[in-house]
């Protein structure tokens, strides 16, 4: 039995076989316990004789299923000592970092600079009904802007008699529906995308604009002017100019068209330099129409309204030539510029 044991404890290769022996020697049904358990029917001589060696057997036993546990335990931490070493001298593997998007990144700074001037941010449906897209501005079913803005129309299934909708060619219809949620006083501007259907260097099928709206009792061009220098100095960080230009929109009166002061150098433009001037806005008075559309009473009310080309604001920050690699997203274009790692 002692040799059986603990040649086979020397043997045993993992804590479960171990296991295994232990209870096949000295478990309850293990053949020292049943040996000891013949004790009773020997005579009191033999059991002098037997008493104590089984009791030495079961203490050797036990202390060699101890000691190889411990050494089984010692290997298996040695072993994965072993495997799980670790260079900690290896240089880091690189690991691509996304960026933002210069159209996100410009978004967001128009906004917080519009933002710190007391604008809140509004939002508005990107399929919107015809009737806030044009009507409500003062653009009525013939009038020629609806063709000019070359809108995109929403197919309706047949029997489908809800007013047609179509992709927002502005972000403008949000003046109204800001006016219907919130009345007046109203200082919002709308960031968001705004779908044409035009493509060439300087035009994509989908762009985004800036909305800007003020409301109150007193609002004057004198606002407007201020906002935007103040808006277009944070912005390129340096003092701008601006011009205005008497122009046309349905929904303003007047309107003007605001070009900002720039140098034209090789091809290169730098804004709030030079003797030259670029068109970047819309804007005027809110129609009268255009308030009563919105719910608010013209005869106390009147406001001011602009709309700029949030990707042109990039393509000048960044002295990009071309509007529609921003929506290529080739990734060398990105880090060319530096917008990705
Ligand atoms: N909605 C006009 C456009 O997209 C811009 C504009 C906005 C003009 C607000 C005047 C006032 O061209």
């Amino acid at each position: 039995l002692r040799q059986k044991y603990l040649g086979r404890i020397a043997e045993a290769g993992t804590e479960a076989a171990l296991e295994e022996l232990r209870l096949a020697a000295v478990g309850k049904k293990g053949e020292v316990s049943l040996a000891m358990r013949e004790l009773g029917r020997m005579t009191p001589e033999e059991r002098q004789v037997e008493g104590p060696r089984l009791n030495a057997l079961k203490d050797e036993i036990n202390s060699a299923l101890a000691a190889k546990k411990a050494a089984l335990e010692d290997a298996a931490l040695d072993e994965r000592l072993r495997a799980e070493w670790l260079d900690v001298t290896l240089p880091g593997r690189p690991r691509p970092q996304g960026t933002i998007h210069p159209v996100s990144q410009v978004t967001e700074e128009v906004t917080a600079i519009l933002a710190d001037m007391g604008f809140a941010v509004a939002e508005g449906p990107q399929i919107e009904d015809d009737w806030y897209n044009f009507d409500a501005l003062n653009i009525p079913s013939h009038h020629p802007a609806r063709t000019e803005m070359d809108t995109f129309y929403m197919a309706g299934k047949d029997g489908d008699n809800r007013p047609p909708h179509v992709l927002r060619t502005h972000t403008s219809p949000v003046q109204i529906r800001s006016m219907q949620q919130h009345g007046a006083p109203l200082r919002i501007i709308c960031p968001g995308r705004v779908y044409r259907a035009d493509y060439d260097q300087t035009h994509t099928p989908m762009f985004h604009q800036v909305e800007g709206l003020a409301i109150d009792r007193d609002i004057s061009m004198a606002n407007l002017k201020w906002v935007l220098e103040e808006f277009f100095s944070a912005f390129f960080g340096t003092k701008v100019k601006t011009r205005f230009r008497a122009s046309h929109f349905p929904f303003t009166e007047p309107s003007a068209e605001v070009d900002i002061q720039c140098s034209w150098e090789g091809g290169t433009v730098r804004v709030g330099e030079g003797d030259g001037w670029l068109e970047v806005l819309g804007s005027g008075m809110v129609h009268p129409k255009v308030l009563q559309a919105g719910g608010i009473d013209p005869a106390v009310w009147q406001g001011f309204a602009f709309g700029m080309g949030i990707d042109r604001m990039a393509m000048l920050k960044y002295g990009i030539p071309d509007l529609r690699a921003f929506f290529d997203s080739d990734l060398r274009w990105l880090r060319h510029y530096g917008f990705s790692a």
